[in-house]
């Protein structure tokens, strides 16, 4: 059985309702808990969110280099990291203790333990990128991306009320509308178009989908149909 990477959005540690993150965080460790009762190893790459937009909103009163926000934006998505790795050694999950820095030592550290939790690694990108690599490392097909959006749509849902959303498309499709250029620090989008280079560079498929339902979560990792998108690597 491989290896499964997630990336975690950092939006989904913080839903507005603190009732519903409650019942979310513990179904989120349920889960860690079932996976490796089942023997199967878990990478979890853990977005920013709130922290890492407020860190960069703050640092950005005094420079505006990208390459040093990035570097504070990455700070927040390894606080983010370290919450849920403490949260999944509590209830006794064989999690590693450190929080690895690159994804060869992610992967490295996956031999060892059944669950691996990261943040971000160096500037330039955002943690989906981080998580298609470390699919990458691992020799793992695929990566899910779990956002706060249902599916990929062919346009911005946010400022389009006419977007559709897309069950299927290739990798070079999705490129198509994210476009290749790199995300300002602390910018968002639907899939970060570094993780969809990354992803086409070593064929990796993406199922992107709305991580607040963790029983979607759960079927793509088990392979059964989703309600997200797929996006296939060719
Ligand atoms: P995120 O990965 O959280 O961005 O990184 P995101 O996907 O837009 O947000 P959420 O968490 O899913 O809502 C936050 C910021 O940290 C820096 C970038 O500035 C990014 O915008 N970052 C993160 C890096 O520079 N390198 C990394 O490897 C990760």
């Amino acid at each position: 059985m491989p290896t499964q990477i997630i990336a975690l959005g950092g939006s989904l540690l913080r839903p507005e309702e603190a009732e519903q993150r409650t019942i979310w965080f513990g179904q989120l460790r349920q889960m860690a808990v079932h996976f490796e009762g089942n023997g199967r190893k878990l990478g979890i790459v853990v977005g920013g969110g709130l922290p890492a937009r407020e860190a960069i909103t703050l640092a950005k009163e005094s420079f505006s280099d990208s390459y040093r926000l990035d570097t504070v934006g990455i700070s927040a998505t390894r606080l983010n990291a370290t919450i849920l790795q403490q949260s999944l050694i509590d209830i006794g999950c064989n999690v590693s203790p450190s929080i690895p820095v690159t994804t060869g030592e992610a992967s490295d550290l996956l031999e060892t333990h059944n669950i691996v939790v990261m943040g971000g690694t160096t500037p330039g990108h955002t943690t989906d990128a981080v998580a298609v690599a470390l699919a990458r490392d691992c020799g793992a097909p695929h990566c899910v991306i779990a956002t706060n959006v249902s599916h990929i749509h062919d346009s911005d849902p946010k400022t389009n009320p006419e977007a559709k959303p897309i069950e299927e498309l290739t990798l070079s499709e999705l490129a198509e509308i994210t476009g290749t250029e790199a995300l300002r620090p602390g910018e968002s989008a639907a899939v970060d178009p570094i993780a969809v280079k990354w992803a086409m560079d070593a064929g990796i498929r993406l199922a992107v989908l709305d991580g607040r339902d963790l029983s979607r979560v759960e079927d793509a990792l088990e392979g059964r149909p989703f309600i997200g998108t797929l996006v296939k690597a060719e």
